[in-house]
């Protein structure tokens, strides 16, 4: 019988029918992550291995499980994932696009609002018991609606993005490899330039994939020719923006705000300095964390995983 390993525990009703077709063994626990050397011993024999994006998967764990054939991971981005060594061992990768898309985007659009308008700041102080009476500029934040809307990465998130931010009157420019003739066309997006989006941006919203090419793809030079009033939301990977250049451009109001759901270390370490900042709205990595949207992508796994044991072609392979 074949083997799966899964790195943490999944519900039931998702599992159990790959068991009448598999051997199973399932990390167990939802919370506590895996170590490296704990996952090349306990995926020894695995044909399958199911990961979650936190799992680094490179090279010489794959050298270690020499049965291996298929890797799923549970997310989109497989930044984790060492595909070239995967391509080259033969071993298949497998991920879970478009199934997350509209719930990605649903949170992108909350927290860019969160951060326009302070609202978890606005929360802490209430719960601080600092409400001391309504105040003519306090709390006060960024009109979102008819803002200049930049999305750097108009992928499938992206663009789901740019529809909401329709609704709201926004100006929607966009950033990307490639262009995207059609949707510039069927929804008024405009292509510009990565200086030109930085420049005339009111909140920039990252949505790339981490790559060698994407990696510190905002730092010192870029923020600098973000507005004064602009607000930078990355949902992509933390890697993409440089933290520290980041920080240094909040602390000396080179930008007014940033809204982060993914950060360079993750979790990110209680003492980093951007949680120290009021202008900072933080999230901890929960893009796609919607019941049904969840529940979607596990499936997609499954059924990837079942197809490749069966030496059939899975629905998602990325390599
Ligand atoms: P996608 O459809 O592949 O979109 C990614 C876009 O980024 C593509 O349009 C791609 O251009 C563009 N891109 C790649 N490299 C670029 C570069 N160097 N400069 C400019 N644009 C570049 O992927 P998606 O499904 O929208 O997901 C995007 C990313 O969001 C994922 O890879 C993941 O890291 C992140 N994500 C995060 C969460 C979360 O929980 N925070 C949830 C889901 C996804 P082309 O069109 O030319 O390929
Ligand atoms: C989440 O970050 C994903 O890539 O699906």
């Amino acid at each position: 019988m074949k083997k799966i390993f899964i790195t943490r525990k999944l519900p039931d009703e998702i599992v159990n029918p790959l068991k009448e077709k598999f051997e199973v063994k399932m990390w167990h626990s939802e919370e506590i992550q895996m170590t490296y050397e704990e996952l090349k011993t306990e995926a020894k024999e695995a044909h399958a291995l199911w990961t979650v994006l936190s799992d680094k998967v490179d090279r010489e764990l794959m050298e270690s499980l020499p049965n291996l054939k298929v890797i799923s991971n549970l997310a989109v981005g497989y930044n984790n994932i060492d595909v070239e060594a995967a391509k080259e061992r033969g071993i298949v990768v497998t991920n879970t696009p478009g199934v997350l898309t509209e719930t990605t985007a649903d949170l992108t659009f909350s927290l860019l609002l969160a951060t326009a308008r302070r609202v978890t700041e606005a929360e802490r102080d209430l719960r601080a018991g600092k409400w001391k009476s309504w105040t003519p500029m306090g709390l006060t934040g960024m009109d979102v609606f008819g803002a200049t809307l930049g999305i750097i990465g108009m992928g499938r998130i992206g663009e789901a993005v740019a529809r909401r931010a329709k609704g709201f009157g926004m100006k929607v420019l966009y950033h990307n490899r490639s262009r995207k003739v059609e949707a510039e066309e069927k929804f008024g997006f405009t292509y510009v330039e990565l200086d030109t989006l930085l420049q005339e941006s009111d909140f920039v919203v990252l949505l790339t994939p981490l790559t060698p090419e994407t990696k510190g793809l905002i730092g010192e030079r870029e923020l600098e020719l973000m507005k004064e009033t602009s607000a930078i939301i990355n949902v992509a990977r933390g890697g993409v923006v440089d933290e520290q250049a980041l920080y240094e451009a909040l602390t000396t109001n080179k930008i007014w705000a940033a809204g982060l759901d993914v950060f360079e270390v993750e979790p990110v370490p209680m003492d980093h300095p951007l949680l120290t900042l009021p202008n900072v709205t933080v999230l901890p990595h929960i893009g796609s964390a919607s019941i049904h949207t969840r529940m979607a992508m596990m499936q997609m796994n499954a059924e990837d995983i079942e197809a490749v044991l069966e030496d059939k072609e899975p629905e998602n392979r990325v390599v």
